[in-house]
């Protein structure tokens, strides 16, 4: 899916303003807010490598934090696209909330914790936000076939060793 660039400036421009208005209400993340907008050109960029198409397409965005990813989504599937996002930060929540309703997106947002999802278990599709989930590992300690390679260290030995 792409959107022509009159549309990516002008989505762009209100995102920003909506951000800036919600500003004084960031507390500690206004950071968060603030990076959000310096970053939205390349976020912009790469949410196409999703190949979501705009539709009744459903979106899980885990560590949603004010919004950044799952608003921009929202607007891009358009509005028969079902966006829930989920984190344990009620006050990054709160913010994601006023910044939906400003834009005029519906957006399910849910305080909840990563390992214990308030969804349905059954869910595939790209995944946005990969969780830093350890690799499985075998009874020996190394890691399973399909898991990322794993190359033992060998033992350190004593100065004036091999
Ligand atoms: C770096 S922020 C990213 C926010 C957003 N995705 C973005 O790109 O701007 C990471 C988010 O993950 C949330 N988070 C961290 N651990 C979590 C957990 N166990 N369950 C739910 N959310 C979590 C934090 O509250 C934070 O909002």
């Amino acid at each position: 899916m792409t959107a022509d660039n009159a549309a990516l400036v002008a989505w762009t421009a209100r995102v920003a303003q909506a951000t800036r208005k919600l500003l004084p209400k960031g507390g500690d993340l206004a950071w968060l807010l603030r990076q959000s907008m310096h970053t939205h050109f390349q976020r912009l960029a790469v949410l196409p490598v999703f190949g979501l198409s705009r539709g009744p397409v459903r979106v899980l965005d885990v560590g949603a934090g004010t919004g950044a990813l799952c608003l921009d989504l929202a607007w891009m599937c358009g509005p028969e696209a079902r966006i829930t996002a989920v984190d344990n930060d009620a006050h990054g929540l709160s913010l994601l909330r006023d910044l939906a309703a400003a834009l005029h997106l519906a957006v399910d947002a849910r305080l909840a914790d990563a390992y214990a999802l308030p969804v349905e278990s059954a869910s595939q599709g790209p995944h946005a936000e990969p969780l830093p989930v350890p690799a499985p590992r075998t009874a020996g300690g190394r890691a399973r076939r399909n898991g990322p390679r794993h190359r033992p260290r060998r033992p350190r030995r004593g100065h004036g060793g091999r």
